[in-house]
């Protein structure tokens, strides 16, 4: 097990390049189990769920190959299995996707009830109402069993705002038979990603991006090559570190659109966000004001960035309240802010954050992906060393996060122990 070890009080300064969005790849690699024919895809991110969701289509007979570190060679015509192991599947959420991608190309799929980081309930019944729309029996008992005839187009209202449904929804509708029409969609910058990705290889697929999605169904995708889009993620969270250390960075290689919320609250709380073509400055205040935040789905302040934002709110100048509207429990990773003295307290799906002159360094762990990452921009603004433990959820979803730091000019470091 490694832990990174953090020395704060740095003011980050320099250039970063952000990888390919986590989301989008970990969509995109089992999409082109629906391509017949060779997927060529770069920008994928270099992380450990990419290599779970790259062994688990391995073991079901897909020929995958790294042609350098960030380019993947995919070759789905040979799959030759519907059943997905399940204790690979049960290391990440994202492996709901192979059972749109195994429904949609053999009308067969068999995938244990994904894993992934805990933040209370995490249903799958709307991406199962899709799957029956399309004319899929589906049981779901610790296994989900989804088989049909033949897929049939067909009309879904998701009754949640779902990026999984709306995408595994999308998977099983590109090659069925005839027109689906899926309303309320989810409108994530990755989703976009996965609809161009399927365009690309043949599919029909209008209104991405929007709340309705419209499906032509096709009879097969061809293979090309698609490159991943930037991290919108990752990029928050270095313009977060930014803001929080007081430092001047230029988060590079991403679509400033996308980062529209996390933005303007940097602007909100002090910070100084200039906009270039493809990259942000962003420039750190001495003074951290307060600010109230709320979750929501895109174009909404990102869930996956609530962290990060409590890490900073809790050194702002007076109160701040941040509110979860997406997931039912996100705020485990409070407590491990508290040891290094941040003020805060969480009721339901509220924290009230008082902010405090400074955090102190302390033994802290990393209870999910994004708990870790604001731990570690906790790290970065604290007086004295931090240590984080279980960095393994870190390393699910970033990329050589502390040698990024470490660039910067933090004084940071993976230890091994
Ligand atoms: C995706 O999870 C992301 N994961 C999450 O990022 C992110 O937090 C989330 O979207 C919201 O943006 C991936 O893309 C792999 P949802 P997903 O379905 O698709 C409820 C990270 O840190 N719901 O949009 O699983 C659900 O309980 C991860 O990178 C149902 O009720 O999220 C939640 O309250 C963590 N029934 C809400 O909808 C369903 O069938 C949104 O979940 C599906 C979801």
């Amino acid at each position: 097990m490694d832990k990174i070890v953090v020395c704060g009080g740095k003011k980050l300064h320099g250039e970063v390049n952000i990888s390919g969005a986590k989301n989008a790849a970990v969509a995109i690699i089992p999409a082109a189990i629906l391509v017949d024919g060779v997927c060529i895809i770069e920008n994928v991110p270099n992380i450990r769920d990419v290599h779970v969701i790259v062994g688990i289509m391995e073991h079901m007979g897909a020929k995958i190959e790294f042609l350098d570190k960030y380019t993947l060679k995919v070759d789905c015509s040979c799959m030759d299995k519907q059943t997905a192991p399940q204790e690979m599947v049960r290391k990440m959420r994202a492996s709901y996707y192979l059972l749109g991608a195994l429904l949609g190309r053999f009308n067969k799929a068999e995938v244990a009830m994904p894993g992934g980081c805990n933040f209370g309930s995490r249903p799958i019944d709307q991406h199962i109402k899709g799957f029956r729309a399309l004319g899929a029996e589906v049981s779901c008992e610790g296994i989900v069993k989804a088989s049909a005839k033949e897929l049939v187009g067909s009309s879904v209202y998701l009754d949640i705002v779902s990026v999984g449904a709306t995408i595994n929804v999308m998977l099983a509708a590109v090659l069925a038979k005839g027109n689906t029409t899926i309303e309320n969609v989810a409108k994530e910058p990755h989703i976009v990603d996965v609809a161009n990705f399927l365009n690309a290889m043949g599919a029909d697929i209008k209104g991405a991006g929007t709340d309705v999605i419209k499906i032509r169904g096709v009879e097969k995708l061809k293979g090309g090559t698609y490159s991943i889009i930037p991290d919108q993620i990752e990029a928050g969270t270095f313009m977060i570190a930014a803001a929080a250390t007081g430092g001047d960075i230029l988060v590079k290689n991403i679509i400033p659109k996308h980062m529209e919320s996390v933005s303007a609250k940097l602007i909100e709380i002090g910070a100084k966000v200039t906009e270039l073509d493809d990259a942000i400055r962003v420039v750190g205040t001495d003074v951290v004001k307060n600010a109230n935040v709320k979750t929501l789905p895109y174009p909404g302040f990102p869930t996956d960035m609530q962290p990060q934002i409590v890490s900073l709110l809790s050194i702002a100048s007076g109160t701040s309240i941040v509110t979860e509207s997406v997931w039912d429990s996100r705020f485990q990773y409070v407590d491990e802010l508290r040891r290094m003295g941040a003020d805060i307290r969480v009721d339901g799906k509220t924290a009230v954050i008082n902010g405090v002159n400074r955090l102190e360094g302390a033994v802290v762990s990393a209870t999910d992906l994004r708990g870790g990452a604001g731990m570690v921009i906790a790290g970065l603004m604290a007086k004295g060393t931090t240590e984080i433990h279980e960095i393994q959820h870190i390393d699910r979803g970033y990329e050589k996060m502390e040698e990024k730091f470490k660039a910067l000019g933090a004084d940071i470091r993976r230890v091994s122990e």
